[in-house]
């Protein structure tokens, strides 16, 4: 008998074609069930990536509204008032969802949660102590629980705004927490002004000096050069090689401080904010207008800017 004929007449026995049904139809729901386990984890992986998107969104406007005014509108920090959030030392690093790199600062306060956890504790409760003197303010309490105005879904909204920085924290002009326990000496508090440099201030933006020059906190002018640190610039300016072979005739720092307000020609500065310093743009005729008292005033005030 040929091979065809043996295949034509082939008969199955009946156990036979159970068998091949049942191989079928569980085959074919196995294929079904593939299919549709695979869509079903894309279309929640899916509905995940939507969730957190809106948790981010949420969590931008609380963090705008109640955070970025101590902590910087970009997580960098801001001196005194709160440290970054946007740092690989406060959030490590992640690429996609792998971590990449651990947060050092939750090591360092040996702190046993995950990070999440404890940016949502810091924000509901706050923190009772300042942990360093380096900081102006105490943490405030924003969860309701704890007296505050976020409900706990800002808050957990805020700390997935915060997180979602792991994947590119910020690099540069960082101020993080310090280490626990580090010495931080703080900033020298700023000496008051005596009576003789407060009259010499209020002189400076009586004469319209304020117009054409700058000085931290007081004046913005941009003109002649930032006075901001006059008074160190004064204490060696007429020590110096292109001042003795310019007309100047000052021989210390007061002396030269008067000059360059009476007699701005003797010696003209060579940079200014928008470049050379201009000769002849600074008006010569202060020694006439400014009373002798206020000009006494006003060379006090400028030596006391360091
Ligand atoms: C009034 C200023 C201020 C505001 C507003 C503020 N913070 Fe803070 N924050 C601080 C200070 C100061 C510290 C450090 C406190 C300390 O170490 O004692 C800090 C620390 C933190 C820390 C811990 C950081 C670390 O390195 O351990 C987190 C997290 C945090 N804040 C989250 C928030 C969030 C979220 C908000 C907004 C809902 C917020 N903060 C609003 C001042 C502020
Ligand atoms: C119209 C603009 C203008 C006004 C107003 C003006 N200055 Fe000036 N000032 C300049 C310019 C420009 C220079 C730099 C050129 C020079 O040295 O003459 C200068 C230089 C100076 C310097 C020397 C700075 C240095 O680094 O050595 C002092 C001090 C100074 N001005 C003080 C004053 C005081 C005080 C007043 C007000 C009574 C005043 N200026 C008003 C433009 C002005």
């Amino acid at each position: 008998m040929s091979i065809i004929k043996k295949i034509v007449t082939f008969k199955p026995s009946f156990n036979l074609r159970v068998i091949v049904g049942l191989i079928s139809v569980v085959g074919f729901l196995a294929a079904c069930a593939i299919t549709g386990f695979s869509d079903l984890t894309k279309a929640l992986g899916e509905q995940d990536a939507k969730y957190t998107a809106r948790a981010i969104e949420a969590g931008a406007k609380v963090y705008f509204d109640q955070c970025a005014r101590c902590h910087g509108a970009d997580g960098k920090g801001i001196e005194g008032q709160g440290p970054a959030l946007s740092s690989v030392t406060f959030l490590g690093k992640k690429e996609g969802k792998i971590e990449v790199q651990k947060s050092q600062r939750l090591l360092d306060i040996q702190w046993v949660g995950n990070l999440d956890g404890y940016i949502r504790a810091v924000t509901a409760s706050g923190i009772p102590l300042k942990s360093s003197n380096q900081w102006e303010v105490t943490h405030p309490a924003f969860g309701q629980a704890y007296g505050g105005n976020l409900r706990d879904d800002q808050i957990n909204d805020v700390s997935t705004f915060i997180l979602n920085w792991s994947q590119a924290p910020a690099t540069a002009g960082i101020i993080d927490s310090p280490k626990p326990g580090a010495a931080f000496t703080p900033k020298a508090t700023a000496v008051p002004l005596t009576p003789e440099q407060e009259a010499g201030k209020t002189a400076f933006l009586k004469n319209g000096c304020n117009a054409c020059h700058a000085i931290k906190g007081v004046a913005q002018g941009n003109i002649g050069p930032n006075l901001s640190t006059f008074g160190t610039t004064a204490a060696t300016r007429f020590t110096e090689a292109d001042y003795k072979t310019s007309q100047g005739k000052a021989a210390t720092a007061d002396e030269y401080i008067h000059e360059s307000i009476i007699n701005p020609q003797a010696f003209v500065v060579a940079k200014c904010p928008q470049g050379a310093c201009p000769s002849g743009v600074m008006p010569p005729t202060f020694g006439k207008t400014i009373a002798e008292g206020d000009l006494k005033n006003l060379v006090s005030y400028l030596a006391s800017l360091k």
